[in-house]
């Protein structure tokens, strides 16, 4: 806007000067012209007198010559008037007065040609000549000061304009100056409110940020504490199992062979197939128990190590499932916590290539590094997408908790058609477990 304004000054003053300079230079050639026709009517006069007093016709050349002129000035002075102006009432005095100051000469010329010498003596003794003259200067003076008014008018309205741009131009350039300074400062203001509240934002997020890290902190927290009491209460409903029920099975089992030696020999076949009958749904509640309580402990992994139990686990799946079940099992240091992780690991993972997979191939691995173990379990089944796990489900998400929580980490890489792989990375323990994993159930 500012620059906009200072354009419309620059112009309007230059329009204006423009004007006035051109009304100068017209009033000047105006001037000049009154100058020039007063400068002829003279040279006439000097040349018409020279002429009489010596009659040499040389003085009539440099007065015919100006009488050719004053013709030429008076029609350029009327075309310079307007014609109802006063100038142009002074320059209809003025012409008549020069026309009869030349009738004058011509006739006094004309007289001295024809040797009246009377005549023009008589002519040039009157008055009649110096009054035109005297009349003709006063008009021409008063139209030249008029044209030198006219021009000091004009420079005023130049010098004017100026003045009028000097002013605008700085008042505009001030104003301009103080808005770009308003700008400037209120530009700061907005910045600064903008970083308070920057400031404000980033706080409350580092608060929200240190509360999901301390919700999820206790969180696996209480997770793990659920896994623990999970695996105790699994290991302690193992033994009461085994104890109560184990004895009350045992005790029942011993007394039908009690009674089958009781009753001797001679018995109805009823009896001896019922008591039969009744010896084989014993041992087929042992084993049942036995099968329960190996679930819920695994007594293998107490008893014969990591290894030979990761063995079991897979060829009883293999007979279970019908499915190949390769191992590559090196024997590795991990503490007891680890191998339960290691050994649940690979225990969910067979059940979900059950429930799921529908595999011809199974390889579990496990390998010792320097400073970790690995354990892969890999299947050619159907895969899935890793990315639509489905919320409700813990199988996965119980695996890496549990990995994560003894120092490692968890990777599962799927895709539907292209089998399942689960990597769990577990730190290797300081020194060999000594003690066992779990109590004999
Ligand atoms: N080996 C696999 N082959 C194909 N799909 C699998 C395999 N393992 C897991 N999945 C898919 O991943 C999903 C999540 O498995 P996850 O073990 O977490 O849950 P789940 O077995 O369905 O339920 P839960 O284990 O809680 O009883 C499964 O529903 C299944 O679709
Ligand atoms: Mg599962």
């Amino acid at each position: 806007m500012a620059a906009l304004v200072l354009i419309g000054i620059n112009e309007t003053g230059y329009n204006e000067s423009s004007d006035a300079l051109d009304r100068i230079e017209q009033y000047t050639r105006t001037r000049n012209s009154v100058n020039k026709l007063l400068q002829d009517v003279l040279d006439a006069e000097t040349g018409s007198r020279g002429y009489l007093l010596t009659g040499d016709p040389r003085y009539l050349e440099p007065y015919n010559a100006a009488v050719a002129q004053i013709s030429q000035q008076v029609d350029r002075l009327r075309s310079a008037y307007a014609p109802n102006s006063s100038e142009a009432g002074t320059l209809n005095g003025l012409t008549l007065n020069v026309q009869r100051k030349l009738a004058e000469m011509d006739l006094s010329v004309r007289m001295r040609k024809q040797g009246n010498e009377e005549a023009w003596k008589s002519v040039l003794l009157t008055d009649v000549g110096k009054e035109h003259m005297d009349a003709i200067r006063a008009q021409a003076g008063r139209l030249i000061d008029s044209a030198s008014q006219s021009m000091a008018l004009a420079q005023d309205q130049v010098e004017r304009s100026l003045r009028f741009a000097r002013a605008g131009i700085a008042i505009v350039t001030g104003a301009a100056l103080l808005a770009f300074y308003l700008y400037l400062r209120q530009t700061t203001r907005l910045k600064l409110a903008g970083e308070q509240q920057q400031a404000v934002l980033q706080q409350e997020r580092d608060m929200l940020e240190s509360q999901v890290r301390e919700r999820t902190a206790s969180l696996a927290q209480l997770a793990t504490h659920l896994q623990q009491v999970r695996e105790e209460e699994r290991g302690h409903l193992a033994r009461e199992l085994h104890d109560e029920l184990g004895a009350l099975l045992t005790a029942a089992k011993l007394d039908v062979a009690r009674l089958k030696s009781r009753l001797g020999p001679q018995q109805p076949p009823e009896v001896t197939e019922r008591l039969q009958h009744l010896t084989a749904s014993l041992n087929s509640g042992i084993a049942l128990k036995r099968r329960i309580i190996e679930d819920l402990r695994p007594s293998s992994l107490a008893n014969l190590g990591l290894t030979a139990a990761l063995e079991i686990l897979a060829r009883e799946f293999s007979e279970r499932s019908g499915t190949d079940v390769a191992v590559s099992l090196e024997p590795v240091q991990l503490d007891e916590g680890s191998q339960l992780t290691v050994y649940r690991v690979v225990q969910e993972s067979l059940t979900n290539v059950g429930k799921y997979a529908e595999a011809a191939q199974v390889e579990i691995g496990v390998r010792e590094y320097t400073n970790h173990v690995e354990v892969e379990i890999r299947d050619d089944g159907k895969g899935f997408d890793v990315r639509n796990a489905k919320p409700s489900t813990h199988g996965l998400a119980g695996m890496r908790h549990r990995v994560e929580a003894a120092g490692g980490r968890l990777t599962v890489s799927s895709q539907p058609g292209h089998g399942t792989r689960i990597l769990a990375t577990l730190p290797k323990a300081a020194a060999p477990a000594t003690a066992p994993v779990a109590e004999i159930v």
